[in-house]
C-alpha cells in the first residue's frame, strides 16, 4: 500500500513508521531523516535564505520547499509500497505530491501539545540502528545501547516551541485539507504505542 503518515512534531511518526515497515513490508520515505543525513549539503546555488538545510533544522524552520520536493520525488521513484513520514508539510507541497503519486491511506495522529514537547524533550536516538527511545515511555533494555542514545539537535525546548509553531501556521492546513477531501482517518496518537499500533494497522488494512 502507499501509505501517508500525519501528525505534529513527536506525535509517533517515526514510531509507528518502523512498525508499518516491518508489517506491511514497504519503504520508508522520511523528508526529516533524509536531511538530517544530508544537512551540510550545499544548496547555495538555489539562491535561498541559507546554504545548506542545516541552517533551516536547527531553527526548528521548514527546509525550502524545492528542496524537499526533489528528495520524495526521487524517493517515490523506485518504490511501489511506501509510508511517507514528514511530507507534505504545507499546501504547496500537497500539490507537488499529487503530480508524483496517488495514495491508498492518509492517516493522522492527534496528540495534545503538552505531550507532545514532554515526548520531544525526552525522545533519545540510537545513532548506529536509528531507533527511536524516550527517557521514560521507552528506555532501552540493554545498557550498552543506553551508552550511545544521542538527543536530536532540534529537541531542546525553544526548537520544538517553534516547531509546534510552525506545524500550526503551515502543516495543520495540510490535515484539514486532507479532511474536506474526505480521505483523512483519525488515530488518537496519544494512546500507549501498541495500542497506537493496533489502531494504525486496523486503518490501513481496512482502507489499503
Ligand atoms: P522531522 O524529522 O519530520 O520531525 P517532526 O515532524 O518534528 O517529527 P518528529 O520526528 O520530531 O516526531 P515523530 O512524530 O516522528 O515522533 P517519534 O516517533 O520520534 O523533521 C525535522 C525537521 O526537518 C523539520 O523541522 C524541518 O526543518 C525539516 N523537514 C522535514 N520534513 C520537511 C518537509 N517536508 N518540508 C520542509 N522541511 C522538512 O516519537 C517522539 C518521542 O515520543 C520518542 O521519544 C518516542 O519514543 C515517544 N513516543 C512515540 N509514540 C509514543 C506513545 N504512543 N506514547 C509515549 N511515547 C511515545
Ligand atoms: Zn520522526
Amino acid at each position: 500500500p502507499r501509505i501517508l503518515i500525519l501528525g505534529a512534531p513527536g506525535a509517533g511518526k517515526g514510531t509507528q513508521s518502523a512498525k508499518i515497515v516491518e508489517h506491511f513490508d514497504v519503504e520508508h520515505i522520511t523528508t526529516g531523516d533524509a536531511l538530517r543525513s544530508n544537512k551540510q549539503m550545499d544548496i547555495s546555488h538555489l539562491d535561498l535564505e541559507y546554504d545548506t538545510p542545516a541552517e533551516y533544522m536547527d531553527q526548528g524552520e521548514l527546509v525550502p520547499d524545492e528542496v524537499v520536493n526533489a528528495i520524495v520525488d526521487e524517493a517515490l521513484s523506485s518504490a511501489d509500497g511506501f509510508i511517507l513520514d514528514g511530507y507534505p508539510r504545507n499546501l504547496e507541497q500537497v500539490e507537488a505530491l499529487e503530480d508524483m503519486t496517488d495514495l491508498d491511506v492518509v492517516l493522522t495522529l492527534d496528540v495534545s501539545e503538552e505531550e507532545l514537547v514532554h515526548r520531544l524533550t525526552g525522545r533519545r536516538m540510537d545513532p548506529e540502528t536509528g531507533d527511536i527511545y524516550h527517557v521514560e515511555y521507552n528506555p532501552p533494555e540493554d545498557p550498552e545501547v543506553e551508552e550511545r542514545l544521542e538527543e536530536r539537535e532540534d529537541d531542546t525546548e525553544e526548537t520544538v516551541r517553534e516547531r509546534l509553531r510552525v506545524y500550526q501556521k503551515n502543516t495543520a492546513p495540510v490535515i484539514e485539507y486532507y479532511e474536506d477531501e474526505g480521505s483523512l482517518e483519525r488515530v488518537d496518537g496519544e494512546q500507549a504505542p501498541d495500542e497506537v499500533w493496533d489502531d494504525v494497522k486496523a486503518t490501513i488494512e481496512e482502507n489499503a
